[in-house]
């Protein structure tokens, strides 16, 4: 039972309920504002230089030939750009030095009156540059591999419980193994955009921007402008999606900048979907080593995970692709580390499911190579490693039914009706095969989070929150929690967010918005009772925040997914056929838009395991793919009709609503359970993604 439930005052109503998005109407009808959609009164248009080498120094510019375009009004470089106040973030730290650390990296903007004006200037451009070879092949022998002082966002880089390496040494049976995925692009559907506005007169920034994140935006320009945070504003009413890619990008310093050089216009800055490959950040590339030592029965005596990635020299990015591995099963020892090198590419950033995502295709597939050796079931596997507390802190979980969905998931799915010999399973001209792989995530809630709800009239609500809408849900799921926090029926509420005018909010990332914002707005509406009582008069308000949560006990979500896949046994192709995922993640509060985001996980799983992965040219240190006719990302034809269920779960520990963040669970175990299927069919062990079929047919299919 949920402290909601349990004050004994609501029972919920509109959390849980079916409810299409408040949005979509105004979606699909074209009348939900995008950032590129967003129309000043003045604009401007910028386009942007992009370095042609990966790494040296700019060494003259001449821009005569662009500043005859007709229609241009500026053109940055960094000679002439204004001087930044603060360094802190180099991605942010645009035009304000010759240097150049990735092939991408922006070196000029024009802004004129029409984006095509904007677009032929900037070509007429010329540069010239003191390059020198760039430095982009990763490679683990390497001797400057070194060892980050964390990973993100704030996990210990190394950790050892126990001796691995002698269990390792002793065990009746091992596993030892690497696997690699590639650098991987977010591909949002809408490109990054930044509308920006300066005021000289009352020296205020506005910009409509796509963000996950406007608060930590606002604070960021703050920094770099030496501007109070009051004087800046951020509006982003609605996303195109970002998967971790929106926020605290470069363009969005640029476009301020260029807004600051034409005062009283507003310069829109989209990028290209060529330049959202370099300048959008992107999940790097990563090596796993995992090794296991298990007993004939399959109980797990040692873990090892041992990481290596590159990481942009600009900024490091040290994502934390061996974390997961720390709380997942039991074991009497354990080993996870993290390696870096750097190397002149564009800046790594989030991905949905940074860390648990790369590093759970390894473990995942470690622990189905290690069942296939045993001869234990995968699933059986799994469930014998169960640890009674994490295994990490030693903490009691929050709530955890792994086991309940893989048994769940398995019985949904038919697991133990199909033939589960091992492969090859040839059927005409395709093998057929099935694999399985567990998924976990953290339950996160950051504090800083705050409400206001309002009574209006006529028994109605306005509800506060400079929260954002991803694409995920917010605008409805959001409401219906402030449905029953006031308990009231759902049309009484009017939500506003997407404005940094609105009491403040964390990012929507890290599944943590609605457990964050969801739980403000349930203290504001707790406020407005405690001082008003049940029907509170026309005018009165309530505010209340997030705090921070108590370190008591390990909180995570949960799923195992089950895949069935066809691979042809002359072209190599694999399609996925079947696709089941069966989650934990707390209490759900609109069926309809979770059912979405697990499925949008999954495909962006599919796609990982089969299709995705940028590849950088060693000569010139570009990034060769960056469109979507070459980085293809799954679409309707790769994807089947994909079945998602839930268990049941109450968990009032995680957050008064009992939630635990949706966004990311569903693709952390894809990969491997496509790539334990492909083995399953064809017996042959793909440890290197994508699964593409040159890698299939090298390998003897
Ligand atoms: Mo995410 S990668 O937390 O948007």
């Amino acid at each position: 039972m949920s402290i909601l439930e349990r004050r004994g005052l609501i029972e919920p109503r509109e959390i849980g309920a079916d409810h299409p998005r408040r949005d979509g109407a105004a979606k699909v009808r074209g009348l939900a504002p995008y950032a590129a959609e967003h129309r000043p009164e003045h604009p401007a248009y910028a386009h942007l230089v992009q370095s042609t080498v990966a790494r040296g120094r700019v060494t003259s510019i001449d821009t005569a030939a662009a500043a005859g375009v007709p229609g241009v009004l500026a053109i940055l470089t960094h000679e002439n750009t204004e001087r930044l106040s603060s360094d802190e973030d180099k991605v942010l730290w645009v035009l304000q030095s010759s240097d150049v650390s990735f092939r991408g990296e922006i070196v000029a903007v024009v802004v004129a009156d029409t984006s095509r004006a904007a677009r032929e200037a900037a070509a007429r451009i010329e540069l010239t540059y003191d390059a020198r070879p760039p430095d982009v092949v990763m490679d683990e022998s390497r001797s400057d591999v070194y060892r980050p002082e964390q990973v993100n966002p704030f996990y210990e880089t190394d950790r050892v419980q126990g001796d691995p390496d002698a269990l390792l040494a002793s065990a009746p049976h091992t596993l030892d193994a690497t696997y690699r995925t590639p650098l991987q692009q977010h591909c949002a559907l809408e490109p990054h955009t930044a509308v920006a506005h300066w005021d000289q007169q009352t020296e205020r920034l506005t910009v409509h921007n796509s963000t996950q994140w406007p608060f930590g935006e606002r604070q960021a320009l703050s920094g770099l402008f030496g501007l109070d945070e009051d004087r800046i504003t951020i509006v982003t009413p609605f996303i195109g999606g970002g998967f971790g890619s929106k926020g605290l990008n470069a363009h969005l310093a640029v476009a301020c900048l260029a807004a600051r050089a034409v005062p009283g216009r507003s310069v829109v800055l989209s990028l290209t979907r060529r330049s959202t490959f370099e300048l959008g950040g992107h999940r790097p590339a990563s090596v796993s080593r995992v090794q296991l030592a298990a007993e004939a029965n399959g109980r797990l005596l040692a873990i090892t995970h041992d990481v290596f990635a590159p990481t942009a020299r600009l900024k490091e990015f040290a994502e934390q692709t061996a974390v997961g591995t720390r709380s997942m099963y039991a074991a009497d020892a354990r080993r996870t580390t993290h390696r870096l090198v750097g190397l002149d590419l564009p800046v790594g950033l989030t991905m949905r499911a940074p860390g648990e995502t790369p590093g759970f295709f390894a473990t995942e597939s470690a622990l189905d190579e290690l069942a296939g050796e045993l001869g234990i079931d995968p699933v059986e596997l799994r469930i014998r490693n169960e640890p009674d507390a994490d295994p990490e802190t030693g903490r009691p979980f929050s709530s955890r039914a792994l086991v309940d969905c893989l048994r769940a998931g398995a019985e949904r799915f038919g697991w133990y009706d199909r033939d589960r010999r091992p492969g090859p399973h040839l059927h005409g001209r395709s093998y057929i095969g099935s694999g399985m792989a567990s998924s976990v995530y953290p339950t996160y809630r950051f504090p800083g989070s705050e409400a206001l709800v309002e009574v209006l009239a006529g028994d109605r609500y306005r509800v506060s929150i400079g929260a954002v809408d991803l694409g995920t849900g917010t605008w409805t799921t959001l409401a219906q929690i402030a449905a029953d926090a006031l308990d009231v029926p759902l049309e009484r509420v009017q939500l506003q967010i997407g404005d940094t005018t609105l009491p403040p909010a964390t990012v929507a990332g890290g599944s943590s918005g609605i457990n964050s914002w969801g739980t403000a707005v349930l203290a504001a509406a707790d406020a407005l009772r405690d001082e008003h009582g049940k029907t509170p008069p026309a005018g009165a308000v309530g505010r209340g925040g997030s705090p921070p949560v108590p370190d008591t006990h390990a909180m995570f979500a949960y799923g195992a997914h089950f895949v069935e896949v066809g691979v042809d046994r002359y072209t190599g192709e694999v399609r996925v056929t079947e696709m089941h995922g069966t989650f934990a993640a707390g209490r759900i509060v609109n069926p309809r838009t979770a059912r979405s985001q697990f499925i949008g996980g999954m495909t962006m799983g599919l796609s990982m395991a089969l299709h995705e992965g940028a590849i950088v040219d060693p000569r010139t240190g570009q990034i060769i793919n960056r469109d979507l006719a070459g980085y293809h990302v799954a679409t309707h034809a790769d994807v089947p009709d994909i079945d998602v269920a839930w268990v049941s779960e109450e968990d009032p520990l995680v957050n008064p609503m009992g939630t635990k963040g949706i966004g990311e669970i569903g693709i952390v175990g894809v990969a491997a359970a496509v790539a334990n299927a492909v083995c399953h069919a064809t017996g042959i062990r793909i440890r290197d993604l994508p699964i593409s079929p040159d890698r299939l047919i090298e390998a003897g299919l």
